[in-house]
């Protein structure tokens, strides 16, 4: 900026003084208009898709809800109405009402529709967990939901998480049911399908819908080590044997202690696979610890923002444009997070407050977008 000499400036202030009065020479006397308001949204800042998990109900129901999403964001993704559960509670009885809801919403307001999810080994409905078949039986269950689903959605989804957390936190390999140590909650469709499943699910998923995106999804990648070199196998295999993946997601449920060079890292390599990345489920704990007592102070409240800033920033720094599929949150208010519930603990882990009022972690994550 070039500094006017203090007579000038002087000078200058005076005629602005005037200027603003209406009473300089020359102008004609009118109502001074205040400067138009500078409105910064997430999606606006963003120089990729910005994105929300959503439920029906708060759509239909809650104008915050509403009116927030649709200021701020750009896309979404269904939080778990497009589950397993909820789309065929019965084999061979599909209900998409919810699911219609949110897709024709997506529409009607042009957002971006990611649909989440077509395999993942819960949210299962009890038939399926119970079910007693052979391979080809198990084989016809698995292809008839991915499909059933997929067409019903075909050309009014833009994308899918097909397969969603098959692999095993400690050591990598595919979830399964063999009783082995370490493996959490393993798999039905590794038991019954065997490894190539996932595969296939991209496979069907792809028939039912050529246009769709397909993305495989999954959590942990920024602890690095055995899950991150496994699930970079995966997709890197696919990829080469000309199965239809696009891209990969990396939900980043993370916490405030969460490792900054592991997040930085992660998406590095995964951006070198030359798939689309899509951080897919960003929320940011602060109660990791479980305490009961715990209190959102202002430290806590800005340690929380500095770290959506980061997630932006490092997204920005390590994905080239051209593979951003965005930066997804799960949901955006405190009022609607699954971790309260989920770990049956207090915890305030998105950028809006309970009441849709924006946090510090909004004005670190808009920063991060755009500084
Ligand atoms: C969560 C939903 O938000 C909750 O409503 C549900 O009770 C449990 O699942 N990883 C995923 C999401 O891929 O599907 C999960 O969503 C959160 C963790």
């Amino acid at each position: 900026m070039k500094f006017l000499a203090p007579q000038a400036a002087h000078g200058y202030y005076a005629f602005l003084a005037l200027a603003l009065a209406g009473l300089a020479p020359g102008c004609k006397k009118r109502a001074v208009q205040p400067p138009a308001a500078v409105v910064s949204t997430l999606k606006s800042a963003a120089p990729f898709p910005m994105g929300s998990a959503v439920v029906s109900g708060s759509l239909q129901n809650n104008y915050y809800y509403q009116g927030t999403l649709l200021a701020e964001y750009n896309s979404i993704t269904s939080d778990y109405e497009l589950k397993f559960n909820i789309v065929e509670p019965q084999q061979g009885v599909f209900n998409y009402t919810p699911g219609d809801y949110i897709v024709s919403f997506a529409a009607q307001h042009h957002l971006r529709m990611h649909g989440h999810n077509l395999i993942w080994h819960q949210a299962l409905p009890d038939w399926v967990l119970h079910f007693q078949g052979d391979s080809a039986a198990w084989e016809n269950l698995f292809k008839t939901h991915i499909e059933g689903e997929a067409a019903h959605y075909k050309g009014q989804v833009n994308s899918w998480d097909v397969v969603n957390e098959a692999l095993r936190d400690d050591n990598g390999a595919l979830r399964n049911m063999d009783g082995k140590p370490g493996d959490g909650a393993g798999s039905v469709w590794r038991q019954h399908l065997g490894p190539d499943y996932i595969a296939r699910a991209f496979q069907y998923a792809h028939e039912a819908d050529p246009n769709a995106l397909l993305f495989y999804n999954d959590y942990g990648q920024e602890w690095g080590g055995l899950k991150l070199d496994s699930m970079i196998a995966l997709v890197t295999g696919l990829k080469k044997r000309g199965i239809p993946i696009s891209g990969i997601g990396m939900q980043m449920h993370i916490d405030i202690n969460a490792d900054t060079a592991g997040i930085s890292a992660a998406l590095k390599r995964l951006a070198a696979t030359g798939l689309l990345v899509h951080v897919s489920e960003l929320d940011i704990a602060v109660n990791p610890g479980n305490n009961p007592n715990i209190v959102f102070t202002s430290a806590l409240q800005l340690q929380q923002a500095a770290l959506y800033q980061f997630v932006a920033e490092s997204y920005r720094a390590n994905v080239p444009a051209a593979q951003r599929y965005g930066i997804t949150t799960w949901e955006f208010s405190d009022a609607d997070s699954w971790i309260p519930s989920f770990y049956g603990r207090k915890d305030w882990p998105l950028p809006f407050d309970a009441a849709y009022k924006k946090k510090p972690a909004y004005y670190g994550l808009m920063k991060g977008l755009k500084d």
